[in-house]
């Protein structure tokens, strides 16, 4: 290995005991090839995920919904039924068995439920504004009663269940991208005036709800140490949205929750504050002032090369997910083990769908949207 990158490959000791073998993770993709039909995990789909598992050293899977109702995608792995963990099992053991830490993203869609995807097109949310960013097909979400949220904190609380019972190493709360988490915390999408909403502190309600809950269960139910991780997207683009200001709130609290990292969502690793905060600087830089070390920070975004993810390491992220590259290239951080970074391939070979083990529904999106995946045009 080429001494430069050895820095990708420094275990880390997670405060839940838990040890990476690298700061490399696979950043959680949905990839539509659970069964639509009741949610449960394909061997196409584990298959996927056991070739991407030999070189990182923790795989963050596809979001996998919490109740029917949260259900975001076609072809989604469930976890609201006990009935899922058989499969949910072969999954976890797939990735575990070629030496990653295997990690469930967990959520519910709230808003962004496409109604023909749960039951009776009954889409949910905080408040019922109509969508803006045509997320619903333009179906205004029904507004949740105070005890329907709270039977999603709860219903959060058995997802984790079900992950411990099937041998998964963690969860990874998903309270990024615009889903219900995130929907409870914007002052776009929540005009609630109960406990759930109002003003900053009250719209952080649902989100450290749901991180109790999950930390609850874990004490209760882990036999081993168990990961618990939270993502969250730093801005909204809508007025009144989420500002990266908001956003370093809401870091402040998360980073004393004793979580084993955050998580935060970004495109470009290197993309600068929108507004609410200091715009000259990047996102990663004023989280990581914030957090001053009280909890690890992944980072993300268009990390293709070892010199991207070198130079990202050097900010003092403590790891870096990988999404695209790692489909792209399964073998990338092997390659880089053995000195051979200058094969790693950068572009998706449109010829490659069996070679690199990717399930055909995940192919068909991934090859249909022109610029999305480097090489498709
Ligand atoms: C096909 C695809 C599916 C994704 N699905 C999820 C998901 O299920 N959960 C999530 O938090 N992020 C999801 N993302 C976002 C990625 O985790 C990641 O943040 C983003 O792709 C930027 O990283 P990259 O440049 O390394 O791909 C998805 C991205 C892609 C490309």
């Amino acid at each position: 290995m080429n001494n430069k990158y050895a820095v990708l490959f420094e275990s880390q000791l997670l405060p839940s005991g838990v040890e990476l073998k690298n700061r490399i993770m696979m950043a959680p993709m949905t990839n539509f090839s659970s069964n639509p039909v009741d949610g449960t995990v394909t061997d196409e789909e584990i298959n996927y995920y056991i070739r991407r598992s030999k070189g990182v050293g923790a795989v963050i899977t596809a979001v996998a919904n919490i109740t029917p109702g949260g259900k975001g995608f076609k072809g989604e792995i469930g976890c609201y039924q006990d009935e899922q963990i058989p499969g949910l099992t072969k999954l976890a053991d797939g990735i575990k068995s070629q030496g990653a830490k295997a990690i469930l993203q967990i959520f519910h869609a709230g808003r962004m439920a496409p109604p023909e995807l749960v039951p009776n097109g009954d889409v949910v949310a905080p408040s019922n504004i109509p969508a803006e960013r045509g997320e619903t097909s333009g179906v205004v979400p029904r507004e949740l009663t105070v005890t329907e949220s709270e039977e999603i904190i709860v219903a959060f609380g058995e997802a984790t269940r079900r992950a411990i019972q099937a041998g998964f190493d963690g969860v990874e709360i998903h309270g990024a991208n615009g889903y219900l988490i995130q929907q409870f915390f914007s002052p776009h999408s929540n005009r609630r005036e109960d406990q759930f909403g109002g003003d900053l502190e009250k719209r952080m309600t649902f989100p450290l709800a749901v991180v109790d809950k999950v930390q609850h269960v874990v004490k209760e139910y882990a036999k081993n140490p168990f990961i618990v991780g939270y993502r969250f997207s730093p801005e909204e683009p809508e007025t009144p949205g989420i500002t990266m200001g908001d956003t370093l709130e809401l870091v402040d609290v998360l980073a004393d929750k004793g979580l084993d990292y955050l998580h935060v969502s970004l495109q470009d690793f290197w993309s600068k504050a929108r507004r609410g905060a200091d715009t000259t600087r990047t996102r990663v830089d004023l989280l990581l002032e914030k957090i001053h070390k009280r909890v690890l920070l992944i980072g993300v975004g268009s990390i293709y090369t070892a010199d991207d993810a070198e130079a990202a390491l050097k900010t003092g992220v403590e790891c870096l997910a990988l999404g695209r590259e790692l489909i792209i290239d399964p073998e990338w951080v092997q390659k880089i083990k053995d000195g051979n970074e200058s094969d790693i391939q950068t572009t998706l070979d449109l010829d490659g769908k069996d070679a690199l083990d990717i399930p055909d529904a995940f192919w068909n999106v991934i090859t249909f949207v022109p610029g999305w995946f480097p090489g498709v045009k």
